[in-house]
């Protein structure tokens, strides 16, 4: 295992009635709010007007962003770091899902800078993250841990890029975690969240690198939290117990802990993120098609032996799988509980071609891109060149 230094500086409140705290915590950065929000469902849920009396309770002003998008656009990046600077704006405010904080956190390193936003991404650029304004985020759907991370993804649709980047300045410094603000959320983007959060554990627990038996068993823990209750959440959208299990399990995924102990090195994140660079497909739903055929891929790789037993160890520990067969078999069950969870239980489709990517048009240059930050070669659990995406591609086409 590796030696490391663990922090997150993200002051968290979490519960039904911390809203409250609201505007204190932003009054402390300044007096000028922009309010940064997806396409209205914060309006739908009555969210939205809870949030303007807060900010003018607090005797703030208050700017607006309307229309992030899922899969957030350098386009909206822009919009908000011009509106920053017109407005000379002290603190950012983000409402939503992962989007519109990911978005927001590039907002507010984008409103501190002369060069357009997408220079963050460029790779030949890479300009560096100096300063950014502070952000609060109010929590409504339970997926990413944007809210307690550093890092932020946005799509370039005029280049079909979707890149992610962290810089410790991009941290909220403070997040609200009321679990009744995803009451709303659909059935489909509570599948699509659980997915999302599942797939940051395993993207951190499938490695070949000795990893410590706290971390696993936080990891595998967390993985039983989301089997039990994102089915719950599905069928009972205000069961409060199952809400808050995912939105507390969405945030320690990925918020540094269970990735302190060894190189990080993901594998269906940089894949999945070319699918719906492409695509515009849903994020959660592009890594569910992705993981079961992943893991088997692996497999059949060097290493074998190490990866089969990774994975045995996940389906007895995680899928209460019985220990006393061989290795294999307990590993080639536990991928098929992987995917019987990810598209019985959960009720997301299996394939690429029923989410809309019927033909292997783009898979080379998709392949090629994600490899590419990487010198051409995915670092993770099997080590996988621009060709071994391309398979797992069409793995997932059937
Ligand atoms: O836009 P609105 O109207 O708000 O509707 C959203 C959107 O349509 C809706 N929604 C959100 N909260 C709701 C709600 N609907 C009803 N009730 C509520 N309470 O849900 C839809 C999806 O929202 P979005 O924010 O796009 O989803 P998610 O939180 O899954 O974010 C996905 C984005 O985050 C990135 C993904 O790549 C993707 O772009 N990720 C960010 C990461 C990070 N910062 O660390 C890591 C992840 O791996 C991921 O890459
Ligand atoms: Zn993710």
């Amino acid at each position: 295992m590796q030696e490391f230094t663990f922090q997150n500086p993200v002051r968290i409140h979490f519960g039904h009635d911390k809203l409250a705290l609201l505007g204190k915590e932003l009054s402390q950065f300044g007096k000028r709010v922009l309010l940064t929000y997806g396409g209205g469902s914060i309006k739908r849920i009555g969210l939205y007007d809870r949030v303007v009396a807060a900010v003018k309770d607090a005797g703030m002003e208050l700017f607006e962003l309307s229309g992030i998008e899922p899969n957030p656009r350098i386009s909206s990046v822009r919009e908000g770091a011009r509106l920053c600077k017109e407005h000379k704006i002290d603190v950012l405010l983000a409402v939503g899902g992962g989007s519109t904080i990911d978005c927001t956190k590039w907002i507010a390193a984008s409103a501190c800078v002369e060069h357009d936003a997408w220079d963050f991404f460029d790779y030949d650029k890479r300009s560096p993250v100096e300063k950014a304004l502070p952000i609060v985020s109010v929590l409504t759907l339970s997926a990413t841990g944007s809210e307690m991370d550093s890092g932020g993804v946005i799509s370039n649709p005029e280049t079909n890029d979707k890149r992610g980047r962290l810089s410790p300045l991009l941290f909220p410094k403070v997040s609200f975690l009321d679990p009744t603000l995803t009451y709303t959320v659909s059935p489909y983007q509570t599948a699509c969240g659980s997915a999302d959060i599942f797939s940051h554990l395993m993207e951190v627990y499938f490695t070949t690198d000795q990893s410590m038996f706290l971390i696993d068993t936080f990891i595998e823990g967390m993985m039983r939290t989301v089997i039990r209750y994102a089915p719950i959440a599905m069928r009972e959208p205000e069961n409060y117990e199952a809400r808050a299990n995912l939105m507390w399990a969405s945030s320690w995924a990925i918020n540094g802990l269970v990735g302190c102990d060894k190189p990080q090195a993901w594998s269906c994140h940089p894949m999945e993120h070319e699918l719906s660079a492409v695509y515009d497909i849903t994020h959660g739903h592009g890594l569910a098609i992705l993981s079961p055929r992943w893991l088997e891929y692996c497999m059949s790789g060097e290493c074998a032996g190490a990866i089969i037993n990774k994975i045995a160890q996940f389906g007895i520990n995680v899928f209460g799988i019985e220990p006393t067969m061989p290795q294999k078999e307990i590993a080639i069950r536990a991928i098929d509980a992987l995917a019987h969870f990810l598209f019985d239980t959960l009720g997301l489709q299996r394939t690429l071609p029923e989410v809309g990517i019927v033909d292997e048009t783009h898979f080379d240059s998709m392949a090629y891109k994600s490899v590419l930050p990487f010198k051409g070669k995915l670092p993770g659990f099997r080590p996988l060149t621009k060709e071994d995406v391309i398979e797992i591609y069409r793995m997932c086409m059937k």
